[in-house]
């Protein structure tokens, strides 16, 4: 069997780490995607640093860098991360049609070359720019899916964890919705630890404040950071997508994917939650939801209509 191809389109702090994280699983190849006009020649020195560290952590898979799409060629999956990051104080709506422009080159050039890749949307503001993937590649929403539910759901996860003293692999919980500090649904009524609800073992001011600071995960780091955003946790989230589709886990991430009835939502990208395997999106499952996260999901897909409109 041929080795699977993963490329990486933009080689910054966050595809630099996505780079890392995948290619020391040692489950496919890994192709890094950059312009010398914006990365200049660090997407080379990206991959052969990588590879020199291949003896040490033992992965036998190549990295590699290129300027161009020939290398990108018959990727089984391909991760955008091109486009500004946010900086301190910015909202990820204000990256819109600058980051649509790059989005939109980026992605038809990888999908021509591609044909059959299943696309990961990273790049912000995400639920707008799969909008701009989806459309650029011609792909269906089977193939075009958008980070941002899992890294949320991360960040609720671990605050949880971290005020309750257990595992975060005892928190089970996820956020849906939108990824913007607005419009993210952290799913408390279905929030369980040890099998146990959130809201049992919390009052409702402690968990309220989880919520808010899940909320504002990516803007708290970024204050932390200074000049530029999160790549640890987001690359983490990333590739736990990449692992699930490449190995056809079939694990259930919560992305965002085109809406097609779930909530009553059509039409437009929105996170639930989904099952990740061969192909991409196998299946959405739509979470039971009280009214009040019902339609704080329906206003999420509507900020994001709303969005869409101020495209160029
Ligand atoms: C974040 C950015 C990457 O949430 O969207 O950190």
């Amino acid at each position: 069997m041929p080795r699977k191809k993963v490329t990486i389109v933009g080689a910054g702090m966050t595809g630099g780490a996505m780079a890392q994280r995948l290619i020391e699983r040692d489950i496919c190849d890994v192709v890094l995607q950059d312009d010398p006009q914006f990365a200049g020649t660090m997407h080379h020195g990206k991959a052969l640093d990588e590879s020199q560290a291949a003896p040490w952590e033992g992965f036998s898979t190549r990295i590699m860098a290129t300027d161009g799409w020939e290398e990108t060629a018959d990727s089984d999956v391909v991760v955008v991360t091109a486009g500004a990051p946010r900086k301190p104080g910015m909202s990820r709506e204000e990256l819109l049609n600058g980051n649509a422009e790059i989005v939109r080159s980026k992605v038809a050039a990888a999908a021509k070359v591609s044909p059959n890749a299943v696309i990961i949307v990273f790049s912000n503001p995400m639920d707008a720019m799969c909008h701009v993937a989806m459309q650029a590649s011609g792909f269906p929403r089977e193939r075009v899916i958008g980070q941002g539910g899992a890294l949320d759901s991360a960040r609720y996860r671990y605050f949880i964890a971290a005020e309750l003293g257990v595992s975060v692999n005892d928190v089970h919980g996820y956020v849906i919705g939108g990824h913007t500090d607005t419009t993210m649904v952290p799913v408390v009524s279905q929030t369980r630890v040890g099998g146990v609800p959130l809201t049992d073992l919390l009052p409702p001011e402690k968990v309220q404040a989880i919520v808010a600071r899940a909320m504002r995960g990516g803007a708290e780091i970024g204050e932390l950071y200074k000049t530029g955003s999160a790549y640890f946790a987001p690359s983490a989230a990333t590739i736990a997508m990449v692992e699930a589709i490449l190995l056809d886990q079939r694990r259930l991430i919560p992305c965002s994917v085109y809406h097609q009835g779930e909530y009553g939502i059509r039409d437009v990208f929105s996170g639930t939650v989904c099952q990740l395997g061969e192909g991409g999106i196998q299946r959405t499952f739509e979470l039971p939801l009280t009214d009040e996260e019902r339609a704080k999901v329906i206003a999420a897909a509507e900020a994001t209509k709303e969005l869409l409109k101020l495209l160029n």
